[in-house]
C-alpha cells in the first residue's frame, strides 16, 4: 500500500492524475435528481468505445476491394462473409458493429431529446449542444461510410442515391459527385476512400468532438430534469453545491446500472433478431454489389428516414432535385440554432406552459411518421403526408422565437426537487 502511494505520488509529480480524477470524478459535484433520461451520455461513450473495438477487429479481416474473387463474388463482400462464417467469433464482431450502429443512432436520438426536454442547449450550454450537433454530423457520415463497406446492393445503391444528391446542385454539382466518388460512378475508388474515412478520419473527428463536448460539460456543470443552476446555492463554508453530489461514486454506480440494462436490451437484439426486421440491417445488403442491377426500393437505414422523407417531400423544381436537398441540409443546420430560438424563461419542460408542451409532442411524433414514411416507397398519399409533416417539423423551429415568449411558464424552485 505504501509502495502504490509513494509511486502515485511519483506519477502526481509528474501528471496530474489526482489532480484530473478529483477535478472530473469524486470532486465533480452533478446535480442530484438526475434521473433515467441521464444515462444516455454514458451510453453514448460505451457504444462509442464497443464501435471502435469491435471496428478494429472487423478491419483484422475485412479487405476494401471492389474487384471479383474467382468465385465472381466481389471481394469486400467475400471478407465480410468470411467474417461471418469462418473467423472465431467473427459473427459476434460484425453482428455487435452493425447492429451497434443503430444503437448508437438510438441512444443518440434519446440524449438529444433529454436536451430537448430540460431546455439543455440554453445559456450557458450552447457549446455543449453545438458540439453535440456536429457529434451527430460525424456521426452521420461515419455510419454512411461504413454502409457501403459490405459492398451488399443497398451498400451500392445507397450511396449512388445519396452522392447523387450532390450532383443535384446546380453549376458543380457533378463535379462534387466525381469528387466524392474518385470516379464517374461508385467504384473500387470510392471502396478505398470510404474505408479510409470510416476507419481513420471519421472516428479521430469524432473522438475530438466528444472530447470538447465533455469538456464544455465540466466547464459549466450539468444541466438537471428542474433545469434550475445549482451552482447558484453553494455552501458558504466548502463552496459546494447545496443539490450537488459527487459524481463519483454516485453516479458511476447509477451508470452501471445502466450499462448492464442497456446491455441486456442489446445481447436481445443481437442474439435474436440482429436484423431488426430489417430495420437495423436489410435483406438487399446480403445480396452482393451489381451495378447493373438497380434494386426496386432503395431506403437508407431508419436512423436516415426522416431527412430522406424530407427530401422527397419538396417536389423537384425545373427537373432538379436541388430543392429537397436544401430541405434536408436546413433540416440538419437549424438542430444548431436551437440554442437560439428558445426564448423560454424557464429550462425544463416541468415549468413551461402548454404550447412549448403541444410543439415537443407534434416535433416527435411528425419525426416519428417522416421517418416510417422514409422507409416506405412513395404514393402520392404518402408524399402529402411527408409534406404536412415537414412543416411541421421547420415550423417547431422557426416559431419558436414566437411561442416560447407567448407561453405560460410555472415558477420555477429556489432548489432541485429530488
Ligand atoms: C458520441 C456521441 C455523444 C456522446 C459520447 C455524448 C456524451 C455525453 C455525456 C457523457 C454527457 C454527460 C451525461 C449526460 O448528461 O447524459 C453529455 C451531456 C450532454 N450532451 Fe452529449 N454526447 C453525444 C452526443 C450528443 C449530441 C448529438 C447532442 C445534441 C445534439 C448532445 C448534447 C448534450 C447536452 C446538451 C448535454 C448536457 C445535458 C445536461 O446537462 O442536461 N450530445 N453528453
Amino acid at each position: 500500500m505504501e509502495m502504490l502511494k509513494q509511486l502515485l505520488g511519483w506519477v502526481d509529480d509528474r501528471f496530474p492524475l489526482t489532480a484530473t480524477w478529483k477535478q472530473h470524478l469524486s470532486e465533480y459535484y452533478a446535480p442530484k435528481n438526475f434521473n433515467f433520461w441521464y444515462f444516455f451520455g454514458s451510453l453514448a461513450l460505451l457504444v462509442l468505445v464497443l464501435q471502435l473495438v469491435t471496428g478494429i477487429f472487423l478491419t483484422i479481416h475485412y479487405k476494401p476491394d471492389a474487384s471479383l474473387n474467382a468465385a465472381g463474388v466481389p471481394v469486400a463482400f467475400a471478407s465480410v462473409e468470411y467474417i461471418m462464417r469462418d473467423v472465431d467469433w467473427g459473427w459476434l464482431i460484425r453482428y455487435l458493429h452493425a447492429t451497434g450502429a443503430s444503437m448508437f443512432f438510438v441512444v443518440v436520438y434519446l440524449h438529444m431529446f433529454r436536451g430537448m426536454i430540460y431546455g439543455s442547449y440554453q445559456k450557458p450550454r450552447e457549446l455543449i449542444w453545438i458540439f453535440g450537433c456536429f457529434i451527430y454530423v460525424a456521426l452521420m457520415a461515419e455510419a454512411f461510410m461504413g454502409y457501403l463497406l459490405p459492398w451488399g446492393q443497398m451498400s451500392f445503391w445507397g450511396a449512388q442515391v445519396i452522392v447523387n444528391l450532390f450532383s443535384a446542385i446546380p453549376f458543380v454539382g457533378e463535379e462534387i459527385g466525381i469528387w466524392i466518388r474518385g470516379d464517374y460512378v461508385i467504384s473500387d475508388a470510392t471502396l478505398n476512400r470510404f474505408f479510409a474515412f470510416h476507419v481513420a478520419a471519421v472516428p479521430l473527428v469524432l473522438l475530438g468532438l466528444v472530447v470538447m463536448h465533455l469538456v464544455a460539460l465540466h466547464e459549466v456543470g450539468s444541466n438537471n430534469p428542474d433545469g434550475i443552476e445549482i451552482k447558484k446555492k453553494k455552501d458558504p463554508e466548502t463552496h459546494i453545491p447545496l443539490d450537488g453530489i459527487p459524481f463519483h461514486p454516485y453516479y458511476t454506480v447509477k451508470d452501471i446500472l445502466g450499462v448492464a440494462v442497456f446491455l441486456i436490451v442489446f445481447s436481445v437484439i443481437m442474439f435474436f433478431t440482429p436484423e431488426m426486421g430489417g430495420y437495423f440491417l436489410e435483406a438487399n445488403n446480403f445480396v452482393p454489389a451489381d451495378p447493373f442491377k438497380t434494386p426496386t426500393h432503395i431506403a437508407p437505414l431508419w436512423y436516415f428516414t426522416a431527412f430522406y422523407s424530407i427530401l422527397r417531400a419538396v417536389p423537384p423544381m425545373f427537373d432538379s432535385q436541388f430543392p429537397g436537398v436544401i430541405a434536408m441540409g436546413m433540416a440538419i443546420v437549424v438542430l444548431f440554432l436551437l440554442p437560439w430560438l428558445d426564448k423560454s424563461p424557464v429550462k425544463s419542460i416541468r415549468y413551461r406552459g402548454p404550447m412549448y408542451k403541444w410543439a415537443l409532442t407534434l416535433f416527435i411524433v411528425s419525426f416519428f411518421i417522416l421517418s416510417y414514411l422514409g422507409t416506405l416507397s412513395t404514393t402520392s398519399g404518402r408524399t402529402l403526408v411527408a409534406q404536412i409533416c415537414s412543416v411541421i417539423y421547420f415550423a417547431f423551429f422557426i416559431l419558436m422565437p414566437w411561442y416560447t415568449r407567448m407561453d405560460k411558464t410555472k415558477p420555477e424552485p429556489e432548489r432541485v426537487t429530488a
